[in-house]
């Protein structure tokens, strides 16, 4: 297979597992295509990225991610539509801010020409992997570790850029119950809570196994400095509906920029939708509630595309929502669907097609 990546080497597997996999019950990032994407960095440069079969890392155990956690890491999708044709929704998103959370955990950045044929490559290699059908995806992950070895507290100089891909199903988070942070803080003025670093999911996993045996299946973080404002939840970024006023709170510091929370503003504004973004007090939910003017949460995110809110825990209450006929939720969840499976005109000009 020719690559128009200058050196992209290809080593392809001798055969392939797909056989072995069942598509019809496929648990979420648990099967791993074919073949990965790898590059590392070293001597100050990367050097010539590869494309090999699906296979374990060999790391010393002394390399820096294992001690210090310098690793980031990305997730998007790529979409079959009904005519064969293979498409990524704003993958430039993810390549800027992959690069953006490197910087910010003192690691290079990867160039774009090795990110964009490298994952064009390895789709057209593992294309049987991505099945047509709303809701089947193909996962892809692409991530970057500290490769080098020593202990030493202080940033690595080798590191590798990987990507794997693995087949998913719609992925539909449930009635999801959401308890609001009053302890727990994710991110922190001046902290990396923007970056899709690994430690930022490591630190929500026991306050989110708290909330789990309390019943909610997520955490809303709040800020850290009061807890008075709400920030994003889980892996997704956070709408409210307050009558028929949408509102998301600003990025920054703390709060990633999601692909998806970007997608939902310009559609909402697009459509005349009055939108609003700001910091949003925990006490409009709870007054909201009381007052009934509000009409829907729900969580933006590539996994879920968009999860409705049932429900929130705050200061020992529970609070559930009213279900909506016609929600915002599902109303951009068919609009972002139908875009992303080529199933509509790309106003925006949101997909990439890769065959
Ligand atoms: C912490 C966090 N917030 C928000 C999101 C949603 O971002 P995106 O829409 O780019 O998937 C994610 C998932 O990537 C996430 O991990």
């Amino acid at each position: 297979m020719e690559s128009t990546v200058k050196n992209l080497h290809i080593e392809k597997a001798k055969s392939s597992k797909i056989g072995q996999v069942d598509f019809s019950n496929l648990s979420f990032g648990s099967v791993f295509t074919d073949h990965m994407f790898s590059c590392d960095f070293k001597d100050g440069m990367w050097k010539t990225p590869k494309i090999t079969p699906y296979q374990p890392l060999l790391l010393e155990p002394s390399a820096r991610v294992f001690h210090y956690g310098q690793a980031v890491f990305e997730g998007m999708k790529a979409y079959r539509d009904d005519q064969d044709g293979v498409w990524l929704f704003r993958p430039d998103e993810n390549f800027k801010r992959i690069n953006k959370s490197s910087v910010r955990l003192a690691m290079p950045e990867f160039p774009e020409e090795y990110f964009f044929e490298g994952l064009k490559t390895l789709l057209q290699l593992d294309q049987d992997w991505i099945k047509p059908g709303i809701g089947n995806t193909l996962y892809i992950r692409p991530f970057v570790i500290a490769t080098q070895a020593g202990i030493l507290a202080s940033p690595a100089d080798e590191f590798k850029f990987v990507i794997i891909c693995s087949p998913a199903q719609a992925y539909y988070g449930g009635e999801v119950r959401v308890k609001i942070a009053e302890k727990f803080s994710r991110a922190a003025d001046g902290g990396f809570g923007f970056a899709k670093a690994a430690g930022n999911y490591a630190g929500q996993f026991y306050p989110t196994k708290l909330a789990q045996e309390e019943g909610y299946q997520q955490i809303i973080w709040t800020d850290a400095n009061t807890h008075e404002y709400i920030e994003e939840a889980g892996t997704m970024n956070i709408f409210v509906r307050l009558d028929d006023k949408l509102i998301t709170c600003p990025v920054g510091d703390r709060i990633l920029d999601g692909v998806t929370r970007k997608s939902v503003i310009a559609l909402a504004e697009d459509q005349g939708i009055e939108m609003e973004i700001r910091p949003i007090k925990v006490k409009e939910l709870v007054e909201g509630m009381e007052n009934k003017r509000l009409k829907e949460l729900f969580g933006s995110g590539t996994a879920a595309v968009i999860n409705p809110i049932r429900g929130f825990g705050y200061q020992g209450k529970r609070y559930e929502l009213p279900q909506m006929a016609d929600s915002y939720a599902n109303r951009f969840k068919k609009q972002l669907l139908d875009i992303q499976y080529n199933c509509t005109d790309d106003k925006f000009g949101w997909r990439y097609r890769v065959m």
